[in-house]
């Protein structure tokens, strides 16, 4: 666990990360870090390996070789006599218990009304009451602007809403790592706003350590310090949102750009 000039461990640190489906690689020796509170976001074409590094840190899917660390300690594997060795189920479990993951569908328990989602973990994974649980649940849906929701199922909620909801699921396991995984993609143009301006937000009232994939680049030039460009599972160039939207050194990043911006 390698700290930082300031003492302080990446929240996030990639180091060695493969991952191949079958034979085919989608990451290969991807090393990257993100410090506590950055946000960053990721951008590249489809197919680049964005969602596959946000459900690695999710553990949503297993790494084929190297390491994740979160905030300096291993997350799923460490070395330990010179052997790269799997931790126990439990360790990962506890490792994943603050990062939290918002996807392109939603992803809310369909058969559970909107504050039963929002209960359910901080319940059963940090052991709130359920008096505790459903306090802090009313708090964050009143943040997404949904009070009037909590005995609503999903499917009776707008795409936009029903991604509030899982905006408010996430945060109600207190998470210091938020990834986003084109949020709003699956949304009506005239939802986006809502869902953008809550997480606007959240940017400016916490220091949660967030990874951002969107095509939004209003949004990501809003709330990220730095962007990193994926083409085929590797970082094709990364900086400053400014600078990379605006005179980025790659041909790939220009071309990629210009699709997105149209
Ligand atoms: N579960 C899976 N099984 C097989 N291939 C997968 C799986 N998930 C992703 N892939 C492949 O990995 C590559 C990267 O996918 P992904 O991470 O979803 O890219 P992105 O999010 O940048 O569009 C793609 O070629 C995709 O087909
Ligand atoms: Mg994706």
């Amino acid at each position: 666990m390698p700290p930082t000039e300031n003492g302080t461990a990446p929240a996030i640190e990639f180091r060695g990360v493969e991952k191949r489906f079958g034979d085919h690689t989608v990451l290969k020796g991807l090393d990257f870090t993100v410090s506590p509170g950055e946000r960053v976001t990721l951008i590249g074409p489809s197919g680049s390996g964005k969602t596959t590094i946000l459900r690695l840190i999710m553990t949503l899917e297993s790494l084929t070789d190297g390491y994740i660390f979160v905030h300096g300690d291993p997350l799923t594997h460490e070395e330990r006599g010179g052997k790269r060795v799997a931790l126990p189920g439990k360790q990962v479990r506890a490792n994943t218990k603050r990062i939290g993951m918002v996807f392109q569908h939603f992803n809310l328990f369909p058969n559970m009304t909107v504050i039963e989602n929002l209960v359910e973990a901080p319940i059963h994974v940090l052991g709130l009451s359920r008096a505790e649980a459903t306090e802090k649940a009313r708090g964050l849906l009143a943040k997404v602007g949904l009070s009037d929701k909590e005995t609503e199922h999903p499917s009776r909620l707008s795409g936009g809403q029903q991604q509030r909801v899982a905006i408010a699921r996430a945060l109600a396991m207190d998470p210091d790592i938020l990834l986003l995984d084109e949020v709003t993609s699956a949304l009506d143009p005239e939802l986006v706003d809502d869902v953008l301006q809550v997480l606007r937000d959240i940017a400016r009232e916490t220091d949660i350590t967030m990874l951002i994939v969107t095509h939004e680049m209003q949004f990501a030039r809003d709330v990220s310090q730095r962007v990193m460009m994926f083409d085929g599972g590797v970082i094709l160039e990364e900086g400053h949102p400014e600078d990379i939207f605006t005179h980025p050194t790659q041909e790939r990043t220009r071309k990629f750009l210009s699709a997105v911006l149209d």
